[in-house]
């Protein structure tokens, strides 16, 4: 799928973290598509040049740029980069996460996530340091250059396993998922999700978190039946929304998903 450029969001600047694959690169594709400037985040140097690289051979103006959302100095120099080079901040994707109890199944172990109650607290830390406090430390950086672009908006990358009515009902699928470290970072980013938007509420920010369904991507060892370009759809919805649309909501592309 390719979106035209379009008078509306041509010239805009936009950050995609965790862009070098996945998801991420696949947003990246698309806003860079509509006529942004994308800065494509990316930890790892190598990667995020490579995949920067590929989509601007395909037409989009896409920067790399070293960004480790762990990582406060990362995140500041970010910042500090996009501060000088743009002035602003029109869109915000925080995409990065992982999922370390998900374990990547074997012949011998074909479902192996780790259930509630064998994790520890380091999955929950390694898990919450990108997934929850490295959304708030890339907020807080560039909430500076957010305020400064006419309606910016911002896109945080959750999931139904994120949500406390669907584990709350024994009939759901998701109140069977275990994955305790990787459901409950996306059960606080959701909350994230909802603070920032009511603290944003009538400076023209729009906050809101997308569910791009189950992906065939890495963070599943490609087990999911949709493809990148499906589970795009509902995060470039949101970061592309007109003035006085909706903050505050958990929307895929079927539709609203209960908090
Ligand atoms: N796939 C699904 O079915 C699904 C469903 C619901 C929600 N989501 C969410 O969608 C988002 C993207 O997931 P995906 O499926 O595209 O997974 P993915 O292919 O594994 O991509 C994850 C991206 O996050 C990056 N990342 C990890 N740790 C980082 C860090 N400390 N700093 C910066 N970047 C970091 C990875 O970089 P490296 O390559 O360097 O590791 C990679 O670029 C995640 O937030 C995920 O929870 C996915």
């Amino acid at each position: 799928m390719q979106d035209m450029p379009d008078g509306l969001h041509a010239g805009k600047v936009a950050l995609v973290t965790g862009a070098n694959k996945g998801l991420g690169r696949e947003i990246a594709r698309r806003l860079g598509g509509l006529g942004m400037t994308v800065y494509l985040g990316a930890r790892d140097e190598q990667r995020g040049r490579q995949a920067a690289d590929a989509l601007r051979q395909s037409g989009a103006d896409t920067q790399f740029l070293q960004l480790d959302v762990t990582d406060q100095h990362s995140v500041r120099r970010a910042a500090e980069r996009i501060g000088q080079e743009a002035g602003r901040l029109d869109v915000l994707v925080n995409n990065a996460g992982i999922a370390v109890d998900a374990e990547r199944p074997s012949k011998q172990r074909p479902s192996s996530d780790i259930r509630a109650t064998d994790t520890t607290a380091e999955h929950m830390r390694w898990t919450y340091d990108v997934n929850v406090f490295g959304v708030v430390a890339v907020m807080q950086a560039m909430l500076p250059l957010l305020r400064r672009a006419p309606a910016a908006r911002v896109v945080n990358m959750s999931s139904p396993l994120g949500s406390l009515t669907l584990h709350a009902d024994s009939a759901s699928r998701v109140s069977q998922a275990g994955l305790l470290a990787y459901c409950s970072s996306k059960a606080a980013l959701n909350l994230i999700t909802l603070q920032y938007a009511n603290a944003l509420r009538g400076t023209g920010i729009l906050v809101n978190a997308a569910n791009p369904g189950l992906v065939a991507t890495d963070l599943n060892t490609f087990s999911g039946p949709r493809t990148v370009e499906q589970g795009a759809t509902a995060a470039v919805h949101l970061a592309t929304l007109p003035a006085g649309g909706p903050t505050g909501v958990f929307l895929g592309d079927d539709g609203p998903v209960p908090w």
